[in-house]
């Protein structure tokens, strides 16, 4: 068994992975700003990664094993309409809350003898797409952040990054709504269809396990081929 912090746990890919941590008998943390359906076996605080604060140390749980970070956006503009505050929101969000999250639990998770880190980043910073301009560059920014920590905390943490592609989740919800979104957006894809957040979350229990202790460093294109394809 082991203890986890999920910051963002409370929808989509994180929610799923929460699921999916306590059904493997996992003691499960989750920061976000509001606990919406959390199971009460979930020990919750509301923090906003982005508000003034850094993180209070004491609602870190005694023992912590390894830390998902999911808050992440998805502003599609054209780069013309992008202008330098959403750039730096993004960043804000992805990357700085991100940072403000792992310094406060890197001493908690250091006393681990497993410790796991995943942040998410994006399919737009392996593949050029039109409007992304401002996630990918915060996402890309994740992904340097995830190669530099890993090789910072070997052998001690290891650090690692999920890329994938739209997924069914609140955060896409506006890509998704209608029938003609969804198949327009699953032709995009090799593999013909948009994922799931439940799989995406398995990949990141995957990161978090024994099973991947000689995983470091990487980003694992989640993406139904498209990044590669
Ligand atoms: N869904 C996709 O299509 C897709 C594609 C590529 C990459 N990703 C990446 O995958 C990750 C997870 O995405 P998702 O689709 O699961 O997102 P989601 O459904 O919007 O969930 C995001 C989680 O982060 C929390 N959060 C957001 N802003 C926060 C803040 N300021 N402070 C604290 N917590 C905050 C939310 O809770 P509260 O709102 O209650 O705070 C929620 O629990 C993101 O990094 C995203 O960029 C997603």
């Amino acid at each position: 068994m082991a203890s986890y912090l999920i910051i963002g746990g409370s929808s989509g890919i994180g929610r799923a992975l929460v699921d999916q941590l306590l059904n493997e008998g996992h003691d499960v943390s989750v920061w976000a700003r509001e606990a919406r359906d959390l199971p009460a076996a979930v020990a919750f605080t509301a923090y906003d990664v982005v508000g003034e604060a850094d993180p209070d140390k004491t609602a870190l749980p005694e023992q912590l094993d390894g830390l998902v970070y999911c808050p992440g956006s998805i502003d599609l503009k054209s780069f013309r309409s992008l202008k330098a505050p959403a750039f730096r929101e993004a960043f804000e969000l992805n990357v700085v809350g991100a940072v403000r999250c792992l310094q406060a639990a890197e001493r908690t998770l250091k006393k681990s003898d497993k410790a796991a880190v995943v942040f998410f980043s994006t399919v737009a910073v392996q593949r050029g797409m039109p409007f992304h301009a401002g996630v990918a560059a915060a996402k890309g920014a994740v992904e340097g952040l995830t190669r530099s920590l890993a090789a910072e905390y070997a052998p001690t943490i290891r650090v690692n990054a999920i890329a994938p592609s739209l997924t069914d989740t609140p955060l896409a919800e506006k890509l998704l709504a209608t029938e003609d979104k969804r198949a327009a957006s699953a032709e995009r894809h090799p593999l013909k269809r948009v994922a799931a957040a439940g799989e995406i979350a398995a990949m990141a229990a995957f990161l978090l396990s024994d099973k991947a202790a000689f995983v470091t460093g990487q980003v694992i294109g989640m993406d139904g081929g498209l990044g590669a394809i």
